[in-house]
This record gives structure tokens, C-alpha cells and sequence, in this order.
């Protein structure tokens, strides 16, 4: 689905990424690990061409992304939940949704089944949800894009507990049916029994890759790498 071999990605004069490897097959969930300011964003943005490599290859089902604007990858089926969740906020949440609907399986039904909470706030401007709520919204709003890659960057970040509980449920359906995921988060207790595999940058580079089984057993590497 996902092939990303030896980015390297600037900004300015400054270089964030030294060659990052990843691969993301169909129906998998790849999580994607390093401790602060190690490109975790950066390569996501690089993968979505929102800061485009300089060298090194992305390959999305089967089409090289080379020369491509960002909004053209995203037609092709990439779907980006950004850090800090964006959302329209003068809009409702269904004006929201409908925004970046594309043909495809995802409807408004869909995503309130999902995300009961929204079909309750429909017609509330997306301004006044909780924080909580507006990454439903931002969830929401990718899936309505009907992605075949869901790229989901610190969607649980600062949120209330029950609320974050909602949101990694609703990440579990997806992963059961069969929706590829690239993520990133620091909840690696929520995370790491939903992932397929794992990958961690430092520096910029990727520098491990693996089952989170393995993961999980190696207490070196996650206080080397991740500060656990
Ligand atoms: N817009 C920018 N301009 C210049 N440098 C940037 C910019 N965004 C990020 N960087 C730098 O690139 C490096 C990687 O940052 P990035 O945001 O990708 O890290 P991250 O792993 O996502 O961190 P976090 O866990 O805090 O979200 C850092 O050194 C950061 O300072
Ligand atoms: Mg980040």
C-alpha cells in the first residue's frame, strides 16, 4: 500500500530527515514511534507531500508521489488526520464531514455510527466540541475522503481518558475491517497490542523496525529510543 524508502526532508536550509524506511502492506497498522522533534510529523508531511522530500522514494498503491501536490495524493486515497486537530470551526459538524466527502463506502451515516457523538452534535458549529470531539471531527472528515490509507498523527494527544477510549475503539473497527493505518502516538500501551508492526525514528532515521511483541520485551530500546 505504503512504501517510503530513504526520505530525506528539509526545511529551509534544515534537515529533519536523514533516510526514513518504512512499508505500510494492505489492512495493516503501522505505528510509528520516537520521542519529541525526532520527524515523526515530518515524515507524515513528507509522505502526503505537505513538505516534500528532497531525496528518496514514497510509493502509494503502486504510483510513485514524486512531483505530485499535495491535494492530487490526497485524491488518490491518502487521508490525513493532522497534529492538532483541524477542523473548520465557523462550520457544523455535518458541514464539516460534507466538505471533504468523496464518493466512496464513508457516509454521514457511517461516521455517526462511528462516532455516535457527532450525529448528536450534527448541527453544532465545530468551534464549540470539546477537544475530544473535534479529533472525532478530524477522523471523521478523513474517513469521508474514503481513504485506503488512514495516516492518524497523535490523535489521542492531551485528551480526558473516556474520550481517548472512544477514539482507540473506534481505530480497532477500522483496523478490523481492513483499513490500512500509518500511526503515530505516544499511548503505547493503547497502541502497541492494535499495531502490526512498528517503526522508530531518531534523528531523523529510522533506526528500528519490528513486531511490537518484540517491541514490548525490550526494555533497552524503548528507554533508548522512546524515554519509557
Ligand atoms: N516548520 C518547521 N520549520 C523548521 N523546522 C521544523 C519545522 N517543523 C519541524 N521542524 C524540526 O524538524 C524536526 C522534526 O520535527 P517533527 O515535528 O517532525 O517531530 P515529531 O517527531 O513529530 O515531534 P513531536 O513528537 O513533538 O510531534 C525537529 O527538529 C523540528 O524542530
Ligand atoms: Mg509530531
Amino acid at each position: 500500500m505504503l512504501k517510503v524508502e530513504g526520505i530525506e526532508t528539509f526545511y529551509g536550509p534544515s534537515q529533519a530527515l536523514f533516510g526514513v524506511d518504512l512499508a505500510v502492506g494492505e489492512g495493516e497498522m503501522v505505528a510509528l514511534l520516537g520521542r519529541n522533534g525526532m520527524g515523526k510529523t515530518t515524515t507524515i508531511r513528507s509522505i502526503c507531500r505537505l513538505t516534500p522530500p528532497a531525496a528518496g522514494r514514497v510509493v502509494f498503491d503502486d504510483q510513485d508521489l514524486a512531483g505530485r501536490k499535495a491535494f492530487r495524493v490526497a485524491r488518490l486515497g491518502l487521508g490525513l488526520v493532522p497534529e492538532g486537530r483541524r477542523v473548520f470551526p465557523t462550520l457544523s459538524v455535518q458541514e464539516n464531514l460534507v466538505a471533504t466527502s468523496r464518493s466512496g463506502d464513508w457516509s454521514l451515516q457511517r461516521v455517526y455510527d462511528l462516532f455516535p457523538r457527532l450525529g448528536e452534535r450534527a448541527e453544532q458549529s465545530a468551534r464549540t466540541l470539546s477537544g475530544g470531539e473535534q479529533q472525532m471531527l478530524a477522523i471523521g472528515r478523513a474517513l469521508m475522503t474514503n481513504p485506503k490509507l488512514l495516516i492518524l498523527d497523535e490523535a489521542t494527544e492531551g485528551l480526558a481518558p473516556l474520550i481517548r477510549e472512544e477514539i482507540w475503539a473506534a481505530i480497532k473497527a477500522l483496523k478490523q475491517e481492513g483499513l490500512s493505518i500509518l500511526i503515530v502516538d505516544k499511548n503505547l500501551k493503547d497502541l502497541l497490542p492494535l499495531a502490526s508492526s512498528c517503526v522508530v525514528l531518531e534523528k531523523g532515521r529510522s533506526v528500528w523496525q519490528g513486531s511490537p511483541d518484540s517491541l514490548a520485551a525490550d526494555e533497552e530500546l524503548q528507554n533508548r529510543y522512546l524515554g519509557v
